[in-house]
């Protein structure tokens, strides 16, 4: 008898694991990732999820907003991203328009996210009707779905470009019932982004589903980044909340420019480095 070797299996995190985490002391840990290579890196590094934000129109192919992002760019990057993770819970951001217009669209268009990628969550923003009826449609049909209230990018038109929301108590208000209309819902989480601390403590203290905080004080459940941030990549955009881990953009200059040196001197390639 021929004896078969596979790769020993991995546990994946899953939305019941994430949901289980509300409330406890073992924080949620999320950051963003685009493709198979930081796919890979991210998962090795131990995250709960990964994140395909539609952030990579505007971080990595230099939209002016992630208005600009398709479907199908976003199906390209969930896919690759698929492809490096192999344990967190990869969640796909659904673009601008692709879930508001009817409820089966939205069921339509995540649909079509889960079987061509891979991934077991779609994440929306807004927690108004429109966004609340699309996350009902979709969690009927079993599709898992994270929400996304506060600043949210594909409204910036509306917004204003990285402006805090919910500062004065009616617009908390409003944010308080649009994350107990998106529970109510279905949603299994919430992304809170650039609220005030004592905003999101109240919102998290208000729902019974997991909150991330981004830019939204300590008191939610998880924390997310986007990675290239976090890395010092994008060394242009520095915004109060932002923590950065690494300075890579200044590695990655100075990597290319003593390569550019070595080439022009010709000291590369050496011997070594030659067959
Ligand atoms: O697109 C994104 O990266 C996001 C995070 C900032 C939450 O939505």
């Amino acid at each position: 008898m021929s004896s078969v070797s596979s790769a020993p299996a991995v546990k994946r995190v899953s939305v019941r694991d994430i949901r289980a985490r509300k409330g406890t002391s073992d924080k949620i840990v999320v950051v963003t990732a685009y493709d198979a290579l930081f796919g890979r890196l991210v998962d090795e590094a131990g995250v709960d999820i990964a994140l395909v934000g539609d952030s990579v129109g505007t971080v990595l192919a230099g939209y002016e907003s992630t208005i600009s992002v398709t479907l199908d760019q976003m199906i390209y990057h969930a896919a690759a991203a698929r492809r490096g993770v192999k344990r967190a819970l990869l969640v796909v951001d659904m673009p601008f328009l692709t879930y508001q217009v009817s409820a089966e669209q939205a069921v339509t268009n995540c649909g079509r996210v889960l079987q061509e990628t891979g991934a077991e969550v779609v994440k929306l923003e807004g927690g108004g009707p429109e966004v609340t009826r699309a996350v009902r449609a979709l969690t009927s049909v079993g599709i898992p779905v994270m929400g996304h209230l506060g600043y949210t990018p594909q409204s910036e038109n509306a917004l204003g470009r990285h402006r805090v929301q919910g500062r004065d108590d009616r617009a908390a208000a409003t944010l308080r019932d649009h994350a107990r209309a998106l529970e109510d819902a279905g949603a299994f989480s919430v992304v809170l982004e650039l609220i005030p601390a004592a905003v999101a403590a109240d919102v998290t203290a208000a729902i019974s589903i997991p909150t991330i905080g981004i830019g939204a004080g300590a008191a939610c459940d998880g924390q997310v980044l986007v990675l290239p941030d976090l890395l010092g990549l994008n060394d242009q955009f520095t915004p109060k909340f932002l923590k950065r881990y690494a300075t890579l953009a200044d590695d990655v200059r100075n990597a290319v420019r003593q390569y550019g040196e070595d080439v022009r001197g010709g000291r590369y390639p050496d011997d070594d480095h030659s067959f």
